[in-house]
């Protein structure tokens, strides 16, 4: 399963790189606002910060909700860096634009996925990426993990090559529970991806191994 990490700060980018299991970065327009990026040059100059730390994938939103609008900002976007990957909304235009894109060689990432007819119809027009976002539908009572499982068996059933990314991942278990059903990639907090490490009996271990080190010095 890839781990991308889903922020556009770069101090934490750097840190989820430096523990040497990430596969790439999503972005989207609250999350680029919450750095204080703003204005077409600053946007180009974050996006291309972002691509000079990590090696792998970085999304790229596209702010359009026309389809000659989203083609013309995702040219642009995979013009920054050779690893923008151009996301694009699930609405009609952006599906339109998810084909378009495919037929072209540009790589997709189709998010604000809430049910198993999107993410089908994601795969159909030859989305790269699928972005369920498992986290928001908890927070409704809905069960965001029972999504993955559903879309896992039906792109699985036709052989669809589209990843499913697990986004809108809230806590540690989240990124377990993907894993065990099959997501092909979860983006979440870095706190989360941290939070994988922790086991109190490795931290007791840990501090009996030293103890008895100091001791037989
Ligand atoms: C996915 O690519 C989105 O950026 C993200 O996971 C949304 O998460 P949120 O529901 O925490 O805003």
């Amino acid at each position: 399963m890839k781990f991308f990490i889903d922020t556009a700060n770069l101090d934490q980018i750097a840190e989820a790189q430096q523990l040497g299991c990430l596969d790439g970065v999503t972005t989207n327009p609250s999350l680029m606002a919450k750095e204080g990026i703003k204005g077409n040059q600053n946007v180009i100059n974050h996006y291309k910060a972002i691509c000079d730390i990590v090696t792998g994938d970085v999304s790229a939103e596209v702010i359009s909700v026309d389809y000659q609008g989203i083609i013309n900002e995702g040219k642009a976007l995979v013009e920054i860096h050779p690893q923008i990957v151009v996301k694009v909304p699930m609405i009609e235009q952006g599906v339109r634009a998810l084909r378009y894109f495919s037929d072209h060689g540009i790589r997709t990432n189709c998010t604000l996925v809430f049910s198993v007819g999107q993410a089908l119809l994601a795969a159909k027009a030859g989305a790269t990426y699928v972005s369920p976002f498992i986290g928001r539908l908890d927070d409704i009572s809905t069960d965001g993990l029972g999504l993955i499982e559903e879309i896992r068996e039906v792109y699985d059933n036709y052989g669809f090559q589209t990843e499913i990314l697990a986004a809108s991942i809230r806590h540690t278990m989240h990124i377990v529970n993907c894993a065990k059903i099959g997501a092909d990639v979860i983006t979440s907090p870095l706190s989360a991806i941290k939070g994988l490490l922790k086991h109190p009996l490795t931290d007791i271990g840990l501090e009996k191994f030293l103890s008895d080190h100091r001791k037989s010095q």
